[in-house]
């Protein structure tokens, strides 16, 4: 089943809160959080989205020709994408309770493996929202990334152990979470963390440590100094404060702050794999994409997960070879056209 099929057949679901719209852009479910969409206005979703699709790719055709290669070396592994699934939570208030948090995560991997990426995992209130996904990973040998929230210090460190004992790659942290007022409404809130409480969850990992949730240069360097891997630039898909720029505006200002010391992912809004292309441009490693995988996750389990993947990997390949881009290294700012560059 294809990433098409699968959004079509979730649509038939009953109680499925997400409207599976053709075109994922927050603008359907703006302001539904909890939910599917982005929080208040939902600006902050709608935004990655279109600013995204504001960026141009440069054509030329005219280059000694070869193979394209898509292949990423990251977290001491060889990805042959550079296309990474998002950690979502929460599934049953944002889709329906058809799937657990070990089934979903189960599908994510087993999906995103066989496309040639892996997924982050998400974490929750509940023990089984953390265990569930770390359940699946131990299953596929650690190759996917625990995401942890930025709970009280004694309970993130006990995570980490509990991931590193699946074996995972590597772990994050979604420090934006601090914005998800929910979690304190439910009784667990959720805390910002200060640089040096982020070197001691790095140095516990002893793995690579990637901070998820950085909007300005400022943020990327805090989390470079306190030794993390890599940085997720990521607005969590608008849900946790509204009125934010867009992940893409901000991208080149902190690519430009932290260069080539620290690994970059970026999400929100990514939806093809000429989006990806523009963010790799613009100074990403990897990406994450977080609905639309759920969707397909939903709606069509591994299979879709996977046919998802390689659908986005074949548009990369596809920009790649349009532009005279050989190799991920290839891909830079001057394939691109670009006006919203933020100064910041
Ligand atoms: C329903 C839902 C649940 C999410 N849960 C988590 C989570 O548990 N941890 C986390 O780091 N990010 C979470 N996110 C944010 C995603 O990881 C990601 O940053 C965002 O969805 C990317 O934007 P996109 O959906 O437009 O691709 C969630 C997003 C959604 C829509």
């Amino acid at each position: 089943m294809n990433y098409h099929e699968a959004r079509l057949k979730t649509r038939s679901f009953e109680n499925f809160s997400c409207r599976s719209c053709e075109i994922c852009n927050g603008i359907a479910c703006r302001g539904e959080v909890p939910g599917v969409g982005g929080k208040g206005t939902g600006s902050g979703f709608t935004r990655n989205f279109a600013k995204i699709k504001e960026v141009m790719l440069q054509m030329d055709t005219l280059y000694e020709g070869g193979a394209v290669d898509t292949t990423l070396e990251i977290f001491g592994r060889v990805f042959k994408t550079p296309i990474f699934a998002a950690p979502v939570g929460g599934l049953t208030s944002a889709y329906n309770d058809s799937l657990s948090d070990y089934e979903y995560s189960r599908a994510i991997l087993e999906g995103t493996l066989k496309g040639g990426g892996t997924g982050f995992l998400a974490d929750g209130i509940a023990p089984e929202q953390f265990e569930g996904p770390l359940r699946a990973l131990a299953e596929k040998g650690g190759m996917g990334i625990p995401t942890i929230k930025p709970w009280e210090e004694e309970e993130v460190f006990e995570k980490i152990t509990r991931a590193r004992e699946a074996g995972a790659i590597g772990i994050a942290m979604d420090v934006d979470a601090a914005g998800l007022t929910l979690l304190a409404s439910l009784g667990k809130p959720v805390h910002p963390k200060s640089p040096s409480e982020i070197a001691r969850f790095v140095e516990k990992a002893g793995i690579p440590f990637v901070v998820k949730g950085i909007m300005t240069p400022g943020a990327a360097l805090k989390a470079l100094e306190a030794g993390a891997y890599g940085i997720v630039v990521s607005n969590h898909g608008g849900r946790v404060l509204d009125h934010t720029p867009a992940t893409i505006e901000v991208l080149p200002a902190i690519k430009a702050a932290v260069g080539d010391r620290m690994k970059i992912f970026i999400d929100g809004g990514i939806r093809t794999g000429y989006d990806v292309f523009k963010c790799l441009a613009l100074g990403a490693d990897g990406v994450l994409i977080g609905r639309p995988y759920a969707i397909a996750a939903f709606g069509g389990g591994a299979e879709a997960v996977a046919s998802y993947t390689q659908q986005l990997t074949g548009e990369l390949a596809d920009a790649m070879r349009m532009t005279g881009a050989l190799s991920l290294k290839d891909i830079d700012a001057g394939k691109v056209i670009c006006d919203h560059r933020l100064d910041i």
